[in-house]
């Protein structure tokens, strides 16, 4: 039986369709095909040469076999699994949960063949203490992963440093070795020194992989092994999307045609990229991209050092949630959005719409029909209207969302991302705008040395009464 794919259709954004003030036309379409096919070959020989460590993860049999092991350790006795984490270390959990896991799968133990899983990647108060109530005594049954790269976020390192101190209260050092696993970098950092202070199991951050290409690795497996997810189709669709986003023929490959369609569309001044999928499971897989595409390619310089300021916009939206919510603007506001649609051609579970109300026969043709085709009708009324109004709209197509199908939608906008990066001509695999926001926050919270960081933070952000209404 042939396995379920991942594609991209993308006739929505010709000029056939919604015209050539708005749309690719054939020679447009050329002249990309002729940018970016030698940009195929170059991905391929920087991946050969080792820049681009994350293609190989689907490969890594060690990880792989690693977390097995530390599953098969803990799963006997947890019963509740919190990540502690931010950004590249929080999004890809996130996504694989919802994407890949019933909904109600920290409520229904029914549905549940793992812990029910609990990620924060936040520091707000009053959200943890009312985890930790509910929490209670059942700390014995918790496990927790800390997941830092550095070692040295605030928010994390804060995270732990508060479950450390009511481990070691109410289990001693033992229950702190017992119940934490922390996922750092494989020799430095903070929390490597932590963790083998204290004797914690481990996990490694790969080397040379920015936090938001890790979901392949122990940052992402482990939570979904452990929650029952299949990793290895996981890692086996993102083997096989490889196989297809390498491929020299520029028709053939969805990564490149998917950046390309984007870059295009960023330099016509359609800035702002909205991933709207209509299905709840790939609902975290946009803001998972919206990371991905915002940290990779937002960048003040290119890659011989001019000022360029560039970077498409990644928005998240909801079908059909966000119909009632975004839709006016994006059909009647600006012509400024490439929109993304991810539809499930296949639903594994559906339900019939019960027959009308004798006294409401107006909604007759609705009565009989499965929710799965109302959902998709919606997308395509969306789509149709979107159209009509000249807005340029590609659909990433599942035909059934599991995680095989997972694995190959990661693993191909992981492979847009060094795409766009290359057509863009800027680095996407580092993040240097986001390190002054954590060294401001080491400055204010009062770390030694920073005193005169702090001093200029203030006169900024001190409130002046005078501008207080
Ligand atoms: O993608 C990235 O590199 C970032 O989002 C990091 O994942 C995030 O800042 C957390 O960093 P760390 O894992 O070092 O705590």
């Amino acid at each position: 039986m042939p396995k379920p794919e991942v594609k991209i259709h993308y006739k929505n954004v010709m000029a056939d369709v919604i015209g050539n003030e708005h749309g690719i036309t054939p020679a447009q379409l050329k002249d990309l095909a002729e940018k970016t096919s030698p940009l195929i070959q170059q991905l391929n020989k920087e991946r050969q040469d080792g820049k681009t460590p994350y293609r190989d993860l689907p490969y890594n049999s060690r990880i792989s076999q690693q977390v097995k092991e530390l599953v098969e350790e803990l799963k006997g006795r947890c019963e509740n699994l919190v990540i502690f984490g931010i950004g590249g270390s929080a999004l890809g959990n996130i996504a694989l949960q919802t994407a890949l896991n019933p909904y109600m799968h920290n409520i229904d133990d029914t549905q549940r063949t793992g812990p029910r899983l609990f990620v924060f990647d936040n520091v707000d108060p009053p959200q943890l203490v009312s985890f930790l109530d509910w929490l209670g005594d059942k700390l014995d049954k918790t496990i927790f992963n800390v997941i830092s790269k550095s070692g040295r976020t605030s928010e994390t390192a804060a995270q732990f440093m508060i479950i450390r101190q009511l481990l070691l209260d109410k289990l001693g050092p033992d229950g702190l070795r017992d119940q934490v696993v922390a996922t750092t970098d494989s020799r430095q950092g903070t929390l490597r020194k932590i963790a083998e202070d204290a004797d914690l199991r481990c996990l490694e951050v790969p080397d040379g992989v920015g936090g938001r290409f890790t979901v392949l690795s122990a940052v992402g497996l482990f939570s979904a092994a452990m929650c029952g997810i299949d990793t290895d189709s996981l890692l086996e669709g993102a083997r096989d999307m490889d196989t297809r986003v390498k491929c020299e023929n520029f028709k053939k490959n969805p990564a490149a045609i998917n950046a390309a369609i984007n870059y295009h569309f960023y330099n016509r001044g359609k800035r702002i990229a909205v991933m709207m999928p209509y299905s709840y499971h790939l609902k975290e897989l946009s803001d998972w991209y919206r990371q991905l595409w915002a940290e990779s390619l937002g960048k003040k310089e290119d890659l011989t050092g001019n000022e360029v300021h560039i970077g498409p916009t990644p928005v998240k939206a909801l079908g059909t949630t966000d119909q009632h919510s975004q839709v006016q603007l994006y059909r009647e506001g600006p012509n400024d959005k490439l929109f993304t649609f991810l539809q499930v051609c296949n639903f594994d579970k559906d339900l019939k719409i019960g027959p009308a109300p004798d006294c409401a026969d107006e909604l007759d043709f609705l009565a009989g029909k499965n929710l799965s085709t109302l959902l998709n009708n919606e997308k395509k009324a969306t789509e149709y209207a979107l159209l009509t109004d000249k807005r340029p709209c590609l659909t990433v197509f599942f035909e059934k969302v599991n995680a095989y199908t997972v694995g190959q939608f990661i693993y191909l906008y992981e492979v847009t991302t060094s795409f766009a990066g290359a057509l863009f001509s800027i680095n996407p695999y580092d993040q240097p705008a986001v390190e002054l926001g954590k060294e401001a926050t080491f400055a204010l919270m009062g770390k030694p040395d920073y005193e005169n960081l702090t001093k200029e933070i203030q006169s900024f952000t001190d409130v002046d009464e005078d501008f207080l209404v």
